[in-house]
């Protein structure tokens, strides 16, 4: 749709997560005109959600050296080293100056930072804030820090499509915003630098820890902008959500890494601990080893799911440590002071995405992205748990940094490019919001926890089916959907779950959190290598 009102920025940030946000600070504070949208509230994204905490080498002994270690083992073989050295080497000082935003981490009674452990880590490295509420308490300092210093946001703004020049330079950004008074309707927010940071897609799947606003719409847009994206068929399933009955749909609760970082055993429905002896680390191993530890187990008990006992905490602990976790369970009838917590694995963080170096450049010249949305190759086939937190924070101080540099070569404020219409380019066919729950349904089936050639074939007939109803109708009436965000939402889910399907198709092996049942091994011959797509702007 045409623009109905535009302005200009020298930076806009798609996004209010950690990633967003620090993005958005950075820039602004080194003079830039930087405008920060966002498709809900400023603290509605995934960055709230986030429990166990942010992962850094701050403990005594410890090193970014074993950090390393711990991030390269758990991508299983498909991490960038570079990539993970600098988020690793930079990370400690990052979460010092979160800390000199305003973000306040649990500490011991000698004002130290109380470290805990997750799965994958060797040592204690992961600080949290309120117990178990560390995003939610990021996102405050930030979100504040934001309002403290007059940042211009615009809220309830869904970013449809990436503007570009007549040379494929970025220009901006087209929205849709509903009810923010003069910035109504579609409009266009001009800018020669972009950073995406729109967070995840996990209600890609039925059920998933991610917020319903996660709907993959920044892989989405980079996708019909042309931009390349990289291993999207690694999607993570936590393995400790709390399980609400099998046709449970949309955000589910979390029960953080971090119950089992404190103490917590895994077991079966006769009380057996089914992680000992599979793998050293037992319920502290890689986030993919134990989440395929209790699909298995599930499987030959044929249960619905598996238990985490942390009777033995007490209430003091659980009230002091887990109080998010406690009131969750309780809400739901469920007391975990007096009965193991039924979990079972949910979808929940996308370990690849749109494609950067590590300046956090995309392959669209102007456009960046960090935070969920960008794969810059820290995480590999499966991230290190805390690892996301840490990443959104490092990249994007990164990207500010770039952007800055490259501001002071083009002068103060750059030139705005102008941006050119595709006529060529086909108007997208825009899916009935109905769709949504049709497209959780095939993923959840045909490339959930456990994936084949089968079941990922018939995944991929029949979201195209749904594309090519959609596209048919385009054809027929020059329109499908009245225009909205539940429509947006809805072809977004379609697009990235069309790529994913094909990616995971396409790597026949097992590896990280991409299980296929019929290549159960790790082909360290063929496919230590990264599947990269990129769509040609003009046919999708
Ligand atoms: C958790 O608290 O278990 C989530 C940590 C993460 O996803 O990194």
């Amino acid at each position: 749709p045409a623009p109905g009102w535009s302005i200009t920025a020298d930076v806009v940030v798609v996004g209010s997560g950690v990633a967003g946000l620090t993005a958005a600070l950075r820039c602004e504070a080194a003079g830039l005109r930087t405008v920060v949208v966002t498709k809900a509230r400023l603290d509605d994204g995934s960055t709230r959600w986030a429990q166990g905490g942010i992962a850094a080498a701050l403990g005594e002994g410890d090193t970014p050296e074993q950090h390393l270690d711990d991030t390269l083992v758990a991508g299983a073989g498909l991490c960038d080293e570079e990539a993970v050295r600098i988020l690793v080497t930079e990370g400690p000082d990052a979460v010092r100056r979160l800390i000199e935003t305003g973000a306040h981490f649990d500490e011991s009674a000698e004002g130290d930072l109380e470290l805990t452990r997750e799965g994958g880590h060797h040592r204690r490295r992961i600080a949290h804030a309120g117990g178990d509420a560390t995003g939610a308490e990021i996102s405050r300092a930030l979100v504040e820090a934001v309002r403290a210093r007059g940042l211009r946001t615009i809220e309830n703004a869904l970013v449809l499509d990436l503007l570009t020049d007549a040379a494929g330079r970025t220009a901006g950004v087209t929205l849709h915003v509903m009810g923010e008074g003069q910035h109504d309707g579609v409009g266009a927010v001009h800018a020669p630098t972009v950073v995406l940071a729109t967070g995840g897609m996990g209600q890609v799947f039925s059920a998933t820890t991610n917020p319903s606003v996660s709907t993959g719409d920044g892989v989405a847009l980079a996708l019909r902008a042309g931009a390349e994206v990289s291993d999207l068929e690694f999607v993570q399933f936590h393995p400790t959500v709390l399980f609400l009955g099998p046709d449970a749909e949309g955000q589910q609760p979390l029960v953080s890494e971090a119950v089992r970082g404190e103490g917590a055993h895994l077991v079966d429905a006769d009380g057996v601990r089914f992680m000992v002896g599979q793998h050293e680390l037992a319920e502290l191993a890689p986030r993919d080893i134990v989440a395929k530890g209790i699909m298995r187990r599930m499987q030959e008990q044929d249960a619905e799911h598996m238990f985490l006992d942390a009777r033995h905490f007490g209430a003091a602990m659980w009230e002091h440590r887990f109080p998010t976790i406690l009131a969750a369970c309780r809400a739901h009838g469920i007391d975990p002071v007096h009965e193991p917590i039924p979990i079972a694995p949910a979808a929940h963080y996308a370990s690849g995405g749109v494609r950067t170096d590590s300046r956090g450049r995309t392959t669209v010249p102007g456009l960046y992205a960090c935070g969920e949305v960008a794969c810059t190759g820290v995480h590999g086939a499966n991230r290190l748990a805390s690892n996301s937190l840490l990443e959104g924070l490092v990249y994007a101080e990164r990207i500010a940094v770039d952007i800055t540099d490259s501001h002071a070569d083009d002068g103060p404020h750059a030139r705005v490019p102008a941006p050119v219409e595709h006529p060529e380019r086909p108007a997208h066919p825009l899916l009935a919001p109905e769709a949504r729950f049709a497209i959780q349904r095939i993923m959840t089936e045909g490339a959930g926890v456990l994936r084949s050639a089968e079941s990922l074939a018939k995944a991929a007939d029949q979201l195209q089916r749904l594309h090519t109803e959609a596209r048919d109708a385009l054809d027929e009436n020059g329109k499908t959907a009245e225009p909205g965000v539940d429509t947006w939402e809805a072809t977004n889910l379609l697009c990235v779950a069309r790529v994913l399907v094909a990616a995971a198709a396409l790597r026949e092996e097992t590896r990280g959190c991409h299980w296929r049942e019929d290549h159960a091994d790790r082909d360290d011959t063929d496919w230590r290598r990264h599947i990269v797509v990129r769509l040609n702007p003009d046919r999708t």
